[in-house]
């Protein structure tokens, strides 16, 4: 079992990363002296495999309990779904006095952070991330959000969890393609901080969609601990937090193209070689880390097509991305491993060819 603080000024915590840990959430209440009436959001599909285990863990829970049941996918992480968690929260009694604690992935999380944010101007919330991309990404950070008229997270709200409890167990059960979309995530803190994780993966690249706990307590560690020197520096993304997001510019306007039917993390992997075709075309990026830093992507395939795709209908989406202004687009460049050029403006034509180099890569 693995702790890595986020020691933020205000609102420090701790993830606690381990196989079978469920059973913690008790202690971690005591040890915070958090409020113990539990208002618990669950993923539908994790309430179908792991419910019974969950109800278990719980069921000498000596206060105040409630289970809800949020539906798997993107298009949940809604209005419609705040409204019914605000409605249950209510109709089921719970004051201020609330714990609400999200088990799912980025989606439950997202939306459970949310309405702990602004029910009642704010009440205690946990995460317990059961994919592999909340693991290493969302549960961490304090970003919660809701979807709106066809914009991704454009309704939310910094506002960070009390604790996180990471149980590897719940990942067992995780498809193919959700270990793909955590991979992007991971292969996108490979390069923002030092030589050793990125190395780490390279020596490990074959056999990373099929890791063992020990292996994956250690990565999953390792991007959280990078997560939290970059939080802890600029928790509301004035300026370095804006590393982590690497590769999304790119990955945002392939997922927004695509009407959302491609794994987030899995179209980051697509923005990451973006980044770096880009990078390499402004004259950020030297010819041999372009060339070590792609054939280290290639084994990660995304496993989508996005050949043949209208490139100017992409520029379009990609300019009308929340984080842009005045008609020029913004992107967040590696140059190297750790150093991150951020707020790169491109031009439209360095763009478009960086779409056309990208098609055809991963075949
Ligand atoms: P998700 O929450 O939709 O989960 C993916 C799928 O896996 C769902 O179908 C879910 O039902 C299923 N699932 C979850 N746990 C499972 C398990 N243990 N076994 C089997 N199936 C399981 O998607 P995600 O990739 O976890 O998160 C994506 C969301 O996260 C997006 O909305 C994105 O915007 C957000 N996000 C937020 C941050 C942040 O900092 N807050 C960072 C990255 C992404
Ligand atoms: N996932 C990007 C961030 O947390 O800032």
């Amino acid at each position: 079992m693995k702790k890595i603080k986020i020691p933020l000024d205000i609102n420090p915590y701790e993830v606690t990363v381990g196989s079978d840990i469920l059973q913690l959430i008790s202690s971690e209440i005591k040890k915070k002296k958090l409020f113990n009436n539990l208002f618990i959001l669950i993923d539908s599909n994790v309430d179908l495999i792991h419910g019974g285990k969950i109800r278990l863990n719980l069921s000498d829970y000596p206060a105040k309990i409630a289970l809800v049941k949020i539906p798997s996918g993107e298009e949940y992480k809604s209005f419609e779904t705040l409204n019914m968690i605000y409605s249950s929260l209510l109709s089921e009694n719970f004051g201020r006095d609330t714990l609400i604690v999200a088990i799912g992935g980025g989606v439950t999380g997202d939306i459970s952070g949310f309405a702990a944010a602004t029910f009642m101007r704010g009440v205690q919330y946990a995460q317990i991330p059961t994919t592999l991309l909340a693991a290493v990404d969302s549960s961490v950070g304090g970003k919660t959000a809701i979807n709106f008229g066809g914009t991704k997270n454009i309704i939310g709200a910094f506002y960070q969890p009390k604790f996180v409890l990471t149980d590897l167990s719940f990942l067992k059960t995780l498809p193919k393609e959700e270990i793909i979309s955590g991979l992007g995530e991971i292969l996108k803190y490979s390069f923002l901080y030092d030589k050793t994780f990125y190395s780490l993966l390279e020596k490990n690249s074959e056999n990373l969609l099929s890791l063992e706990e020990r292996s994956l307590e250690k990565i999953i560690s390792e991007c959280i601990k990078i997560k939290s020197a970059v939080v802890v520096n600029d928790e509301t993304e004035k300026g370095l937090r804006k590393i982590l997001n690497l590769g999304h510019t790119f990955a945002h306007g392939y997922e927004s193209f695509l009407h959302y039917s491609i794994k987030h993390g899995s179209a980051v992997i697509v923005g990451l070689l973006c980044a770096f075709i880009l990078s390499r075309r402004m004259g950020l990026m030297s010819k041999p880390n372009f060339d070590k830093f792609s054939l280290f992507i290639k084994k990660f395939n995304p496993g989508f097509d996005y050949s043949g795709l209208d490139k100017e209908e992409l520029y379009r989406i990609m300019l009308h991305d929340k984080k842009n202004r005045q008609g020029k687009i913004k992107f967040v460049l590696p140059i190297d491993i750790g150093q991150i050029a951020i707020d790169c403006e491109a031009d439209k034509k360095d763009v478009l060819y960086t779409l056309a180099e990208a098609e055809g890569f991963f075949i």
